[in-house]
């Protein structure tokens, strides 16, 4: 993990906004550069959608302007982290435990964006533990049935809920999150319908045909990758 390359990729994805857009922010200490760099830019007439609490003190903070989905819908331009990124662009995001909002707002994009250092680039998705986030309600019941969907994708380890010293992990939206250590995820499409046929989960950090473009940072700058 290289501070410098997310920084490249955060100020890199500031050049793709301009004035007058709806603008999603990301979550992450990635986004996070992207949030510093497009404030400083000083657009006029921009409006950000953030994806977590997080994001919105930072970007009020800098006194960025705040909108929410339900006052502008259409979002331009997304710009967010990830946790592993595939071929094809497919996603592993929710490491953060914003994955919900982050999906609702790149569904709503016209555009996304996709930073990261080079290090989240890899050859199949499954090494970084797949975020799910499910209903804090009969949660270990739902975990019961996520294990059966893993074991059917031949993933042994049942997913574990995110729990930190003070306990359980909440989301923005007050769900948990659990974590499924899969290693290979032979078949992203196939895993994403069957965990979202679950009741209980609310969303998983497959994130399959959103995006348009990743920006990867380097240590010297930054490159591009398309789908
Ligand atoms: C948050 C996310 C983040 O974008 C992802 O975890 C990457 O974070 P970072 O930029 O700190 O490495 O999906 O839910």
């Amino acid at each position: 993990m290289s501070d410098l390359q997310k920084k490249n990729a955060g100020e890199a994805a500031a050049a793709y906004v301009e004035g007058g857009m709806v603008v999603g922010l990301g979550t992450g200490s990635t986004a996070a550069w992207f949030v510093k760099a497009l404030a400083a830019r000083n657009l006029p007439d921009l409006r950000c959608v953030p994806t977590s609490e997080r994001t919105a003190d930072l970007a009020r903070e800098l006194g960025l302007t705040l909108s929410t989905l339900e006052d502008t819908p259409k979002i331009d331009l997304t710009v967010d982290g990830a946790d592993e990124i595939g071929p094809g662009l497919a996603l592993i995001k929710g490491g953060g435990a914003a994955l919900l909002r982050e999906k609702l707002v790149w569904e709503a994009s016209a555009r996304c964006i996709c930073i990261a250092d080079a290090a989240k680039v890899v050859p199949a998705l499954g090494t970084f533990p797949l975020p799910i986030e499910v209903v804090a309600f009969g949660h270990k019941t739902t975990a019961n049935r996520i294990a059966d969907v893993l074991a059917d994708h031949d993933i042994a380890s049942p997913a574990r809920v995110r729990e930190a010293e003070r306990g359980l992990i909440r989301t923005d939206g007050g769900n948990l999150i659990y974590d499924a250590a899969c290693k290979l995820i032979a078949d992203p499409a196939r895993l994403a319908a069957d965990l979202k046929s679950l009741t209980g989960v609310v969303e998983h950090g497959l994130f399959l045909d959103l995006t348009d473009l990743a920006v990867i940072g380097t240590n010297e700058g930054f490159e591009t990758l398309n789908p």
